[in-house]
């Protein structure tokens, strides 16, 4: 996969943008608050319709702009395609090759993209909603259906805990949806639970290889999904039955997804309080290439890497593992950079600065 143009207009702080990448290494360089992430930001939008950044998309339209409008030309199998979103306060819309698109869910898989973020680089160590916003991001890159499942399950969640605090608050009725909201979330539960397994057993043993070659194989590296959540619908509808007189206690449901651990272990130890932060960032460093890796293996063609200012938080030694990694990986890269000197490639690089907004 290839894009071969981005044209972005009333995108956060960066001025109209009309860019031609490279096929291989583009490298963007700036100090810090010159839109370098906006940039990057643009393209995921691009391929997810959603942002890493904030779950609000409206926040991305510049301000003093009524719309945002995003376009890349992508090229795969020798076929062009121009995928189109434009961002308003209330909607969005995604269009292909000048058609809008619908439902929305049908845009999906055209770009393939992977973004590796300073931000990953503490998910270990961090709170394990973020290390659960961090598998998802994989898990709908896999598999782009997620998404939908993904935000019908929050959904659910939400009104069934907010029939849980009108309970509390003498709501009577309340019961009764409380029925049957458990019906409604149970598959939803599952299904969520479901794909985030099934991508943990596809990455798990890549992760595993990826970090022995980092390393040199000292520790064994391993991925876990932790759920208290049987994964049967019927079990699922007992289990909120039972646990309904704590949730109601709690105004929130108790188990689910939503409650779900991501565990990193290094032979056997649960990384976050046995690992060093050498050993903690070279885990997501190879959970990414092992991430870059499956996308490569399932779509038959090198998905974008959107490389976000990483290079500054990782030791030379990593950092040099991962520069020769992408260069012998096929693909296109987008890399911000403070310093262009800290992307360790030579060969196939374009060099861009961006300053108030503006990429030249
Ligand atoms: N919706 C918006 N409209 C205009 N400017 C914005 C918007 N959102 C963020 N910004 C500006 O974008 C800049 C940050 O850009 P960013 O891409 O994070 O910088 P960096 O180059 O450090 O990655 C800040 O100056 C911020 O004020
Ligand atoms: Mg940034």
């Amino acid at each position: 996969m290839l894009v071969t143009a981005v044209q972005l207009h009333g995108v956060r702080n960066l001025a109209p943008l009309q860019l031609e990448p490279g096929p291989r290494f583009n490298v963007f360089a700036g100090d810090n608050g010159q839109g370098k992430t906006n940039l990057l930001e643009a393209v995921y939008v691009l391929a997810a319709l959603r942002s890493f950044r904030t779950s609000a998309l409206a926040e991305v339209i510049g301000h003093g702009h009524e719309r945002a409008v995003l376009k890349a030309r992508v090229v795969r199998s020798e076929l062009e395609r121009v995928y189109q979103v434009v961002i308003e306060p209330q909607r969005k819309t995604a269009i292909v090759d000048d058609k809008p698109v619908r439902p929305i869910a049908r845009y999906f898989g055209g770009m393939n993209v992977v973004l590796f973020a300073p931000e990953d680089l503490a998910v270990v160590r961090g709170a394990p909603a973020e290390r659960r916003r961090f598998l998802d991001r994989t898990v709908f890159g896999r598999r782009s259906s997620y998404l939908t499942t993904a935000q019908a399950f929050d959904k659910v969640l939400r009104s069934r805990n907010a029939v849980l605090r009108g309970i509390a608050e003498g709501d009577r009725g309340g019961r009764d949806l409380l029925d049957v909201y458990d019906q409604q979330l149970a598959p939803l539960a599952v299904a969520v639970v479901t794909a985030r397994q099934e991508l943990l057993a596809e990455l798990g043993p890549r992760v595993a290889a990826v970090y022995a070659a980092i390393t040199g194989g000292a520790l064994t590296a391993a991925v876990a999904y932790e759920t208290k959540l049987a994964l049967d619908p019927a079990a699922v509808v007992a289990q909120l039955a039972a646990d309904r007189g704590k949730d109601l206690g709690r105004r929130s449901t108790t188990t689910g997804p939503h409650r779900d651990e991501l565990l990193f272990t290094l032979d056997g130890h649960p990384a976050a309080s046995f690992a060093s932060q050498g050993q903690t960032r070279a885990l997501v460093l190879a959970w990414k290439i092992a991430e870059l890796e499956l996308l490569a293996a399932t779509h038959g063609d090198a998905p974008l890497l959107l490389l976000d200012d990483v290079s500054s938080e990782l030791d030379d030694t990593r950092n040099e593992f991962l520069f020769a990694y992408l260069s012998q990986r096929p693909g296109q890269c987008f890399i911000t950079t403070t310093d262009p000197r800290h992307v360790r490639i030579a060969a196939d690089r374009i060099d861009r600065r961006v300053a108030g907004g503006a990429v030249t």
